[in-house]
């Protein structure tokens, strides 16, 4: 039987169906709740039940602890309810957001191809599009594993029913490797989505540096392409760091669209270069970006999207450049590999 859940202080009302999750519910119905992992470990989502009775479901005990469960906290990505509840979370007002309502979409696999010898692209027809903000993410259900993988859409939202993933693979995750190995073109997948609040601020209207680190460049590769297709008039930076220039990819791409628009700047940073021909950037993305910045990001919005380690001393160099914390965005799911 179907409920209600109020969210405060919003005041959102949505309807929530039997074995349905509170977060999942809220997102079908185009309100925000925050959430990173959706399967109760990170914490992200916990919300506290002011009203009715929920059933926590599977909660780690790390993500919700014992003396939160006794304060009536839960996790909007586990908890169901079979009664009207009234919920308190700690949302962010963002006006850039737009309030797209989660959805499952089937599509066929239409192409494959290596992009590095450790990243996979999948070109996936769906059989309706998906309404998305350039920068989110959806998910991929993979065969014979119970939790879907989140992969940021590295297309644009102009291309329609086609969307492009970028795979990179974990030797020892399970579901990378499987869908390295295993999807072929013709297969048919669903997908879930759109996720996440990492876009571009436009209401900002600030010049934009974007660091982008192993497969992390297909969220700022599709926000790019979104912003110069729609005629954004301030300056955007690209960094994007690969170990060599086997591992840097759609480099070509992005030349040419620095040639074509005047206020875009590419700048590919190799920390592992052999190849004594290459003119362009030698160490980290942080470094360079330091030295061409002068140590100064006053005024920027940043958006980094890479390894942990990467993400940090990008942070730090930002910081120390006299860059605010609410100006550096950083794409924040959490999924297993
Ligand atoms: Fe719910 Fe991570 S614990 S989103």
């Amino acid at each position: 039987m179907a409920c209600k859940l109020e969210i405060e202080p919003t005041g959102d009302m949505v309807d929530v169906q039997e074995g349905q999750t509170l977060l999942d519910a809220a997102l079908r119905q185009g309100v925000y709740l925050p959430h990173a992992c959706n399967h109760g470990l990170c914490g992200t989502c916990k919300v506290e039940v002011l009203e009715g009775e929920v059933d926590l479901g599977d909660a780690s005990p790390f993500a919700l602890m014992e003396s939160e469960r006794d304060d009536g906290f839960c996790l909007a990505c586990t908890a169901t309810a079979d009664e009207d509840v009234v919920i308190e979370a700690e949302i962010d007002v963002d006006i850039d957001a737009r309030s797209i309502p989660i959805k499952d979409i089937m599509g066929t696999v239409i192409k494959r191809e290596m992009l590095t010898p450790r990243i996979l692209g999948l070109w996936i027809e769906l059989d309706e599009e998906i309404d998305f903000q350039a920068g989110q993410y959806i998910n991929y259900h993979v065969p014979g594993f119970d939790e879907p993988r989140a992969f940021s859409l590295a297309n644009q939202p102009s291309t329609g029913k086609v969307i492009e993933l970028n795979i990179g693979i974990i030797p020892d995750g399970e579901a990378t490797p499987w869908i390295h190995n295993n999807v072929k073109v013709g297969d048919r997948r669903k997908i879930t989505g759109p996720f996440g609040r990492f876009f571009v601020k436009r209401s900002a209207q600030k010049p934009m540096i974007f660091f982008a680190g192993g497969s992390g460049l297909s969220s700022p590769k599709s926000m790019i392409l979104d912003e110069l297709e729609n005629g954004c008039t301030q300056d955007i930076t690209l960094f994007h760091g690969a170990r060599n220039e086997e591992e840097l990819y759609y480099a070509d791409m992005f030349r040419d669209l620095e040639s074509k628009h005047k206020n875009f700047r590419y700048i590919p940073v190799l920390s592992d270069n052999k190849n004594e021909n290459w003119t362009g950037e030698i160490g980290f993305t942080n470094d360079v970006a330091k030295k061409i910045y002068d140590n100064q990001f006053t005024g920027h919005k940043a958006y980094l999207c890479g390894p942990p380690m990467m993400s940090d001393a990008c942070i730090t160099a930002l910081m120390q450049g006299r860059l605010f914390e609410k100006d550096i965005h950083t794409e924040k799911f959490f999924s297993r590999a």
